[in-house]
Order: structure tokens, then sequence, then C-alpha cells
């Protein structure tokens, strides 16, 4: 039976990179029925909303989108994208991998994922002023709300991807010298939970202001990292910076009604409409997609022939130092694949 899936092509670059990848994995034989719908300014322009129900919907049935990236538009009364998708899946990981591809950068062994806390600590958005005297904003109050159930599903969903993706080793990332409570809570539910998977996966943690230093110095020396949602974000960007950029960035958010695979770049307005575009980073996150769908074998040949044109440099995009436009380069991993 075919596997039902979202498709959000995206604005700007989103309907060709995404286009390109679906016919990368049709010419890899997966086996996906495309249920394609609009958001973004595509959304905005068909039914007056960056995020229509119809395609809230679509993911409600089919629990799994690939999505192009969206151009969030400016202005009041447009609902967020993020939002209404965070809260509507209750998108509590996002995952971050970040890999060397091309040699000769900064560092060649770099394989992480860093899976961060999506919906608590300080990003809940419950936030005041404080009025003293005549100034109104003395002061500003934000809350980081941190749960014993929301650690424990993401510190769960980490050792659960370590052990599905072979990978040894998970690193907790906090605070807890200084901020007792809250990131003592994420810090002792770790410990518990991790105890569940020792010794089979190794369990290590480390102080956030370290962690940043660490990952500068010997990054090949993490596996899986699991964190809250601010350390999270500053981390995520600082991996994918590692290794060259969100350019061949893909990420995953996984919730309890449903997981959205997507690129890590925006719409990249500068280069839409010119065919240039490189696929790659979309493409990986399809990868991403057919792993949760329980078809890791296709996502590992996938990537292989992805890695070996990239590593080749012939076919290659713009932004990796080539003139291969996106059907070109989308045609050459097709060819490697079926070689
Ligand atoms: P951007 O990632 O779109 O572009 C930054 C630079 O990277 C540009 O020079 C662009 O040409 C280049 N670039 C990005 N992706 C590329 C690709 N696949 N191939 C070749 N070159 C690529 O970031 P920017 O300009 O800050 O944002 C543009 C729009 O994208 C904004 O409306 C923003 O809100 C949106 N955005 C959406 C995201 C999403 O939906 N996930 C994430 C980030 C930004």
């Amino acid at each position: 039976m075919r596997i039902p899936v979202t498709l959000i092509p995206g604005d700007g670059i989103g309907p060709s990179i995404s286009s390109a990848t679906v016919r990368l994995l049709e010419a890899a034989g997966a086996d996906i029925e495309w249920d394609t719908q609009v958001a973004g300014m595509a959304g905005v322009a068909k039914y007056g909303d960056p995020i229509p129900d119809v395609t809230l919907d679509s993911i409600k049935r089919t629990r799994v989108a690939l999505k192009g990236p969206l151009e969030t538009p400016v202005g009041e009364g447009f609902r967020s994208i993020n939002v209404s998708l965070r809260k509507t899946f209750d998108l509590y990981a996002n995952v971050r991998p970040a890999h060397s591809i091309v040699k000769g950068g900064r560092y060649e062994n770099i394989d992480l994922v860093l899976i961060r806390e999506n919906t608590e600590g300080l990003y809940i958005g419950i936030e005041h002023y404080i009025k003293i005297g005549d100034d109104p904003k003395a002061a500003a109050e934000s809350v980081a709300l941190i749960t014993r159930a929301g650690s424990e599903r993401i510190v769960r969903y980490a050792f659960e991807y370590a052990r599905a993706h072979g990978r040894k080793k998970v690193t907790l990332v906090h605070k807890a010298n200084i901020l007792k409570f809250s990131q003592g809570l994420f810090l002792e539910v770790g410990r518990k939970i991790a105890r569940e998977y020792m010794p089979q996966i190794e369990f290590d943690e480390r102080i956030v202001d370290a962690m940043a230093m660490n990952l500068v110095i010997k990054p090949e020396i993490f596996d899986v990292i699991v964190t809250t949602n601010l350390f999270g974000d500053i981390l995520s960007d600082q991996i994918s910076g590692l290794v060259g950029g969100l350019g061949l960035a893909p990420g995953a958010n996984i919730g309890v009604n449903g997981a959205i695979f997507e690129a890590v770049h925006g719409t990249a307005p500068d280069i839409a409409g010119k065919g240039i575009a490189n696929p790659s980073a979309l493409m990986l996150a399809a990868c991403m997609m057919l792993e949760h769908l329980k078809d890791g074998e296709r996502a590992r040949r996938i990537r292989t022939a992805l890695e070996a044109t990239i590593i080749e440099g012939v076919t290659v995009t713009g932004d990796l130092g080539g003139k291969a436009t996106t059907d070109e380069f989308t045609e050459a991993v097709i060819k490697r694949l079926e070689a």
C-alpha cells in the first residue's frame, strides 16, 4: 500500500527543490502518495491564510509532511505558521543532524544529531513587564517552564533515536549548576531515563557553556545531544556551522500527532525562479522522513548517492562551487542511484 504523505512545496525556491526531491524519491522507488497542499505566501494567495485548515487537515490524516521553506507574511491578522504546526501536532522534538560531507573543511569527522525540546523552556511565551514608579517597563520577566513529563518524553526520544540509529552515546546539555530548579529537574529526569538504556547506550552530561566550547574544540567526540529549547536553538545552528552552514542541513519536527520534515534554510528569494537552488537539504530531510517511515535502507541508498555527487564536486550547484542547475544536479544523483 502506498504511504500517504503531505507535500508542502513552499515559497521562493521551495517548489523547485520540492519537485526535485519528489523526482529523486520516485527514482529510488519510494512508494509514496503525495497529497500536495499550500502554506506560507502560497497559502495566503489561495486561502488568505499562511497555514490553511485544509493543509492542517491533510497532515492530521497522513501524520507525515515534507515541507519546503515558507515565507512568513508580514502584517497583523495572520496565524503564525510555526505556532500553529507546533500546537496542532504537539511537535516536541526538533531533530537536527550535522554530518561532514565535503572533506577539506575545518572538521572532517563530525556526525552529530542534536535533539531539542521544542515546546517548553524559555520559549513558552509567558512574559510580562514590571512597572516601577513611572516606568512601565522598568523590568521584564520571562518564565522558563520545565515539566517532568516534557523532560521525560524528550530524553526518552533521544535514547530511542540513538537505539534506532545504532548510535552509542547521548549527551544531555544543561545549566543545572545555576538554574537549580528548572534545569535541575531536566537533569534529574535525564539521569533517571538514562539508567534504562545504559550500558548499551552511554550517557554523558555537560554544562551548556562548556559544551559550546567542546563543540568547537573536539566535536567528533559527540554523538546524540539532547537539550532544552533555548540551548537547543543556539547549539543547533552552531553544529550546522561546524559542517559548512545551513545549506546542507535537514531538520525534523517530531510530535505526538505528526512529524514534519524540512530543510533548515529559507526561501532564498535572491535566487528563486532561476533554477539554480541546491535541493540537497530537502533531499536529506526526505531521507530522515523515510527513516521515520521505517524505510531506512532506501534512505541510506539515496544519501550515499547524494553525498557521492557532492563529494565528486563536478555536477553541483553554485553554492557548492559548481555550475549545475537544480535539475542537472538531481539528474546526477539519480544516475548514481541507478548505477
Ligand atoms: P535563506 O536561507 O532563504 O537565504 C540565505 C542565503 O542562503 C541566500 O543567499 C540564499 O540564496 C542562500 N540559500 C539558501 N538556501 C539555498 C539553497 N537551497 N541553495 C542555494 N542557496 C541557498 O535565509 P533568509 O534570506 O534569511 O530568509 C528568506 C526567507 O525565508 C524569509 O522570508 C524567511 O522568513 C524564510 N525562512 C523560512 C524558513 C522555513 O520555512 N523553514 C527558515 C528560514 C527562513
